[in-house]
């Protein structure tokens, strides 16, 4: 039986565009959890799944809940409404789809991924010396947001003297996906014009390829199928934005809990840097950096008591499921040690020998985060070395505006603007 009460307390849907709502969306969260298991935000023309379980079951019923952008009886030109170009997150629950996924996900897990992991310790390194005898680092600019697209850079071998442009053309893509107006002509802009620098690369690499990701993603191959070249255009993109940005704004999560919610547990990260991973995991379930994943559903889905419609948009908060209560106790406390969370490497089934509950943040299922892995270790081994490297770390301003979006509502990334930390070297 539902537990929702026969006369919830209303919602008004225009709540989802304010600003108190992108700032912290929790107590929306608890009110849709608890009162409107299932909401039909008719506003927006949308539905929105809030609970723990109900969005994990979303998440693995994709026969239901389909990704795809497009309606399968109106044309759709790929690629038309992303920076991105044509790329594996438009292609649904198709065959498509697993035959992309197939050709590329085994370049970010297992010794593949092992292959990079002394270069993320140079990069840290190297960006850490950037400001290391400056006594202060603003992390957001001059750490989090340096690591990851360096990282990947490196991973696909581009020219160091061309790193910086690389990461040029990434901060205005990735502006160009979150502002939409001059933004998006920017980033369109962007992309053309590291498009136009890789194509030679991609050619010269399919037929001599070395043991860089961008050879490794020109030549892999299922059942004698490769990428085309504008599929690969289209995977490097989006691998700037599933990849860098995520990762980047994960870096400032973590230090900004450590630094303004919970200094004790700073303190217990810097005595024991393994706790890292841990520190990912809780900010994974707390303050995850996606927040939502849209679906449309494929027939009517009868939850809670209620119907809805087959080709329907769905939101599921996954940012609203890891508060649940139902599944976490005290879910509204950042907790490192906490003993009722699934602290080690997810998967893609969400479902773990130790018998605990995971987080959402990076979905489940058919399009379980292809990174998980590679965006664990990459933010505890920037985060650790970091810790490593400086002394007595404090917030240099006291009072914080918080985690918040610009535009959570469009599945935008949570992450603070701007974070300032004072230490000794
Ligand atoms: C903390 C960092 C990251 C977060 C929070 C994150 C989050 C997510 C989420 C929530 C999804 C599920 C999308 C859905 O269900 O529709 C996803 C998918 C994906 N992620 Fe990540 N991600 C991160 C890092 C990475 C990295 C490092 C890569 C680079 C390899 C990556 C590549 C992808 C790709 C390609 C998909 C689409 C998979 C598919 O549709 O099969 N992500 N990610």
């Amino acid at each position: 039986m539902s537990e929702a009460t026969s006369m919830p307390p209303p919602l008004d849907p225009r709540v989802f565009d304010s600003e108190e709502f992108q700032k912290d969306p929790f107590p929306i969260y608890k009110q849709l959890r608890n009162h409107h298991p299932i909401y039909h935000d008719r506003f927006h023309n949308r539905w929105i799944i809030s609970r723990y379980w109900d969005v994990d079951g979303a998440f693995q019923d994709n026969d239901s809940f389909d990704r795809a952008m497009y309606k399968p009886d109106g044309p759709y030109d790929f690629g038309s409404r992303h920076v991105f170009g044509p790329n594996i997150l438009e292609y649904g629950n198709s065959d498509e789809h697993r035959r992309l996924r197939n050709i590329v996900a085994g370049q970010f897990v297992g010794q593949k991924l092992q292959d990079f992991i002394p270069m993320i310790h140079q990069i840290s390194e190297e960006v850490i010396d950037r400001f290391i005898d400056n006594g202060e680092v603003e992390i957001v600019s001059e750490f989090a947001s340096q690591v990851p697209i360096r990282v990947i850079s490196n991973m696909m071998a581009l020219p160091r003297e061309d790193e910086d442009t690389f990461v040029e053309w990434y901060q205005l893509l990735i502006a160009g996906l979150g502002f939409g107006g001059e933004h998006l002509m920017r980033g369109l802009q962007a992309r053309n014009d590291m498009w136009d620098y890789i194509d030679p690369l991609i050619k010269e690499r399919s037929k001599n390829p070395g043991e860089d990701l961008l050879s490794r993603i020109c030549v892999a191959e299922i059942e004698g199928s490769r990428m085309t070249i504008e599929e690969v255009k289209g995977f490097i993109s989006l691998l700037l934005a599933a990849g860098g940005d995520t990762t980047e704004k994960a870096i400032a999560n973590m230090w900004y809990h450590l630094l303004y919610t919970q200094p004790d547990q700073l303190q217990d990260v810097i005595d024991n840097p393994e706790l890292w991973e841990n520190v990912f995991t809780e900010m994974m379930r707390y303050d995850p950096v996606v927040h939502a994943q849209f679906r449309y559903t494929t027939r009517e889905i009868e939850l809670h008591n209620d119907v809805i419609p087959e080709r329907a948009g769905v939101i599921l908060y996954l940012g609203a499921g890891n508060r649940d209560e139902r599944a976490f106790k005290d879910p509204d406390t950042f907790n490192i040690h906490r003993d009722d969370l699934h602290m080690g490497r997810e998967n893609r089934s969400g479902r773990y020998k130790d018998g605990k509950n995971g987080h959402l943040g990076f979905g489940i299922g058919q399009h379980f985060c292809m990174g998980y892995a590679m965006a664990r270790q990459e933010s505890a081994i920037a985060c650790s070395k970091l810790a490593e490297r400086i002394k007595n770390p404090k917030p240099k301003i006291a009072d914080h505006p918080g985690i918040s979006s610009p535009n959570i509502d469009s599945g935008g990334f949570r992450s603070p603007q701007e974070l300032r930390m004072t230490f000794e070297s």
